[in-house]
């Protein structure tokens, strides 16, 4: 063989080399591509979701929440909780500030579960629910 010929295959075959491996690379990047991709707000991707976001995060309003999660005890007084639109049974709590009695809300406080059950409701929520509360007194 000559040395041409010798050049012209070890060539042949580093190209074809060449060609398989990146092919290779390839089908194995698919392969451990990411099932899912995080869309982070602002990304192109993120659009699609960001238009359908509003629908489900907008806020709802405190009396809402409290006709949904909160009036079945708050209603009625179950289990000691003081009445919608009645002072008497409220005593100082008002005293302790929208803050504080939001955090009582949203940990839990004796007979009340964590959120007032209401599992879906943002922090905001349950301020809005605590002060339609308040406003009833
Ligand atoms: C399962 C019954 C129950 C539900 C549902 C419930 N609460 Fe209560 N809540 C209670 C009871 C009982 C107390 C009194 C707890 C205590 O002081 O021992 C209470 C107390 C409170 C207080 C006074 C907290 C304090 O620090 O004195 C606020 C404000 C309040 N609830 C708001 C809410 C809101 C808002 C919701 C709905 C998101 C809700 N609750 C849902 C039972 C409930």
């Amino acid at each position: 063989m000559s040395h041409s010929k010798i050049l012209i295959t070890f060539l042949a075959v580093f190209f074809v080399l060449g060609i398989n491996s990146s092919e290779a690379e390839e089908a194995i990047k698919k392969r451990i591509a990411p099932v899912g991709s995080v869309c982070i707000q602002g990304q192109d991707c993120a659009n699609a979701v960001a238009a359908a976001a509003p629908i489900s995060s907008a806020l709802r309003t405190g009396e809402e929440i409290y006709v949904n999660a909160c009036t079945t005890c708050h209603s009625i007084g179950l289990a000691g909780a003081p009445k919608f639109a009645d002072a008497s049974t409220w005593g100082v709590r008002p005293d302790k500030g929208i803050a504080a009695l939001t955090m009582s809300v949203k940990n839990g406080l004796n007979g009340m579960p964590p959120k007032g059950m209401c599992m879906d409701c943002s922090e905001d929520e349950l301020s809005s629910a605590v002060q339609h509360m308040l406003d009833s007194l």
